[in-house]
């Protein structure tokens, strides 16, 4: 193999482009070419390949989102899709592929890996739901965000006695609501794994002003079924009886935009020179994630699947939210 071809799919995440350029100068210290593929599974269809060199990679290590661009894309789960992706590779003589993405993105890995391109996969999600991965690119960057942003709300929710729900990212995983509905000590946490009624949240937080706090912070995960906007409409619905001033704030993409921080840029650069090193060693078909604190390979057929929810976390959550 003389070649090589990175792309991000997906949504982006903080930390994609310290994964590319680890990726990109790894291969260029194994004496190997490498290309950026534009726009993520869109591009290789579309043959949208760029030559990257050590100085094109320089000056991306701290920038969030992706230089090179992602996509969701749609066509590339038809077989014709998938069929032009391979062809656009073996006219170009690429070799080897390295995808950062999440789940969809690492099905879409599978998917040419079953016709034979060797790809490695790139942990990387800011919904830390990848099975192969006890953790994901963009996860901590996005954390710390919501953080940030969940300890502002809490002062003004505190001047004003309000109940606040902070609607956080997490399609269809709560991983992400669980951990900083713990670290922001948040009074509720609402995560599409876990079904809950308006009602039931209303009497916790009634509990809680009973037992003296001056506002209330309900986290609530994107996939969540019971939405931030319809609890809030339930709350104003039940207004006289409760009691409660609610206001709502979506965190939404802001989320993903951070600049990664340490976390995210040494994970990022630990799995983007594994990659390559495992194209080179002919150890593809795998995802690269973290497990037990090192870099470790997972099928692509088990690592694109839906990582459970920790379980154990939540129950800490129910135990400290006095
Ligand atoms: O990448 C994961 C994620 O951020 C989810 O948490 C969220 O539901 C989704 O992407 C949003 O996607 P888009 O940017 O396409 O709206």
């Amino acid at each position: 193999m003389r070649r090589i071809a990175v792309l991000t799919s997906g949504g982006d995440a903080p930390g994609m482009n310290a994964a590319i350029r680890a990726a990109v100068r790894a291969a260029i210290a194994r004496g190997l070419e490498v290309f950026g593929v534009r726009h993520g599974y869109a591009g290789l269809i579309a043959g949208e390949f760029v030559p990257l060199g050590a100085r094109q990679v320089g000056g991306v290590i701290e920038r969030g989102g992706t230089m090179l661009g992602t996509t969701r894309c749609e066509e590339f789960t038809t077989g014709p899709g998938q069929a032009e992706a391979v062809r656009q590779l073996r006219q170009r003589e690429i070799g080897g592929l390295v995808v950062i993405g999440g789940n969809g993105s690492q099905a879409g890995a599978h998917a040419l890996f079953r016709q034979g391109v060797a790809v490695v996969g790139v942990a990387s999600t800011i919904d830390n739901d990848l099975a192969g991965s006890e953790t994901t690119i963009g996860t901590a960057t996005a954390m710390d965000v919501a953080l940030e942003s969940i300890d502002r709300l809490r002062v003004t929710a505190s001047s004003h006695g309000r109940v606040f729900l902070v609607e956080v990212m997490g399609r269809d995983s709560g991983h992400l609501a669980l951990v900083v509905g713990i670290a922001s000590g948040a009074e509720v946490i609402v995560i599409p794994e876990v079904p809950v009624e308006a009602e039931v949240i209303a009497g916790e937080i009634e509990a809680a002003y009973g037992r003296g706090k001056s506002h209330a912070i309900a986290v609530m995960a994107e996939g969540a079924k019971l939405k931030a906007d319809e609890l809030a409409g339930y709350f104003r619905s039940n207004q006289d009886r409760l009691g409660f001033d609610t206001r709502v704030c979506r965190l939404g993409h802001v989320q993903r935009g951070g600049a990664p921080g340490v976390v995210d840029r040494m994970l990022a650069t630990r799995l983007g020179a594994a990659a390559v090193q495992h194209l080179a060693d002919g150890r593809d078909g795998v995802l690269l994630g973290i497990v037990e604190g090192k870099v470790k390979a997972t099928p692509l057929a088990e690592a694109h699947r839906r990582k459970p929810l920790d379980m154990d976390l939540l129950a800490l959550a129910r135990a400290l939210a006095q």
